[in-house]
């Protein structure tokens, strides 16, 4: 059976967040003697190096309303990657930088297009088209309405929700963009009086997933206006926990790190990656550091930091250090913080793959206060490197921290995302420093806890196979 999966991001190639580290994983677990996975993306503006060429392998022009666009669809081949990706190139209009913008509507729909198009020139149709996300879910509603793609009436669609409050909206003025359907149905694009992508596909995608079982229950009580829907297709949803690749997140293996490590040397690794990020940050490598790693946004609680760090910070016995971009405010005030906790307080403003890595192996407590978590994949980063979550219970943290007070318990779990509740997490992660007998149990205990992909694409695959 042959899997497409439909996504505007994948790792390595292009990443902004999760979805990206999913999308470059899930298909190298998939794929095995009678499942081919492979990937459809557009053509960012991509540096590609030596040992990464490319080559066109279909060429054709698309139709958007009532324009016309000539595209390619390019792959890549690398020795690096265990599954085949092809690009969706249409010079005129994708995608000289990689940034989400306003006039994504046509960008996103000629992605759509071009590869419905190019996958309908094939000899076998595929066996699933698996989309990801809002840039994805015109298709299923194409795929089931446009006179144009009837050939793929019978081929089974899955769409994965990895976050429900980007939803793709645009007005009714644009719907001729998408090519043409019976108009009586144009009911299935709209959501609250506007053209909701993520809401169509809910509709019509033939299964909807979603990354975590609790934030498939959430949903039905708060998806950014789409409650009432997710709660009456319930029957054809289900919540899939993520995995994480462990080929790319492993401290035994890991190039970025000072040292390698495992379970059997996790006191001596984690002090070395730890001294070395205490030396570049000006950070005391005694006292116990807390880090996040994130993008800036309200959904991750960061709108707080500046307020809560103030008063953890008062404590003089910890440290902390931030990883992470966005919020234009609440980054400034993070710079600002540095001059009154110098040698205490540090923060690296920006996106930096490789000093994430060294972070997620040299720190002692992984922060995670989300309003909203359909998954997280850093918490399963930080236990995979010995590294104590501290973690707001909701969604996808829910479903992968417990906490201390627990039995057979390992992380630090609050239930609000407010600054006190923040701070007492901090400080609750101090205590438990102090007591190096149970901290250095605890961190062995997660290392060894199994969040690789293996269990979920099976989920994933089954599926498949219930609706082929
Ligand atoms: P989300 O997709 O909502 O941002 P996830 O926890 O699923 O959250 O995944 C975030 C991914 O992005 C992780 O791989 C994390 O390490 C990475 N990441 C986020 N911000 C940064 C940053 N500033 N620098 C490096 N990596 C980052
Ligand atoms: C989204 C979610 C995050 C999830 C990721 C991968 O970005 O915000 O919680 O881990 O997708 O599914």
């Amino acid at each position: 059976m042959k899997i497409i999966h439909l996504s505007a991001e994948c790792y390595p190639i292009a990443k902004v967040g999760g979805l990206a580290d999913v999308v470059g994983a899930l298909p190298k677990y998939q794929n095995n003697s009678d499942i081919s996975s492979q990937v459809i993306m557009p053509f960012y503006d991509i540096k590609f190096t030596k040992e990464n060429t490319f080559s066109s392998v279909f060429e054709a022009v698309l139709t958007l309303g009532e324009k016309t666009y000539k595209y390619r669809i390019l792959t890549l081949k690398s020795k690096s990657l265990d599954f085949d990706i092809f690009f969706v190139d249409v010079p005129d209009l994708i995608f000289k930088e990689y940034v989400y913008s306003f006039d994504d509507t046509e960008r996103f729909l000629a992605f759509q297009i071009a590869a419905l198009d190019w996958m309908l020139t094939w000899e076998k149709l595929p066996g699933i088209i698996h989309c990801h996300d809002h840039h994805t879910g015109l298709v299923p509603f194409m795929l089931q309405e446009s006179f144009k793609y009837k050939a793929f009436r019978k081929t089974p669609n899955i769409l994965t929700i990895h976050n429900a409050q980007y939803q793709g909206w645009f007005s009714h003025d644009k719907v001729n963009l998408i090519p043409a359907f019976n108009f009586n149905n144009v009911g299935l694009l709209d959501w609250g009086g506007t053209i909701n992508p993520l809401a169509a596909a809910i509709k019509c995608a033939w299964r909807v997933t979603t990354v975590s079982p609790s934030y498939m229950e959430e949903m039905k009580v708060s998806a950014n206006g789409l409650e009432s829907l997710l709660s009456s297709e319930s029957d054809k949803c289900v919540g899939i926990l993520n995995g994480i690749d462990w080929k790319v997140w492993n401290p035994e293996t890991d190039n970025y790190i000072e040292k390698t490590y495992n379970e059997k040397t996790i006191v001596s690794g984690k002090k070395a990656n730890k001294k070395q990020l205490c030396d570049t940050f000006n950070l005391d490598i005694n006292k116990p550091l807390f880090a996040f790693i994130g993008r800036l946004v309200g959904e991750k609680g960061s709108d707080l930091f500046p307020e809560a760090f103030k008063v953890a910070l008062q404590n003089p016995n910890i440290s902390i250090l931030l990883l992470g971009s966005g919020n234009k405010e609440t980054e400034e005030q993070l710079e600002t913080l540095k001059k009154d906790f110098g040698g205490q307080y540090n923060a690296f403003i920006g996106y930096d793959e490789k000093l994430s890595h060294i972070i997620y192996a040299g720190a002692d407590f992984l922060l995670m206060p989300s309003r909203v978590e359909p998954c997280g994949l850093n918490q399963m980063y930080a236990l995979r490197y010995g590294t104590i979550p501290i973690v707001r219970s909701i969604g996808g943290l829910k479903d992968t921290v417990t906490d201390i007070s627990e039995e057979n318990g390992f992380g630090i779990c609050h239930d609000n995302v407010t600054v006190s509740e923040i701070t007492d997490a901090i400080e609750r992660g101090a205590s438990l420093y102090e007591n190096q007998t149970k901290f250095k149990k605890i961190r062995t205990q997660i290392m060894k806890i199994d969040h690789s992909w293996d269990a979920s694409a099976k989920q994933y695959i089954n599926l498949y196979k219930s609706i082929n």
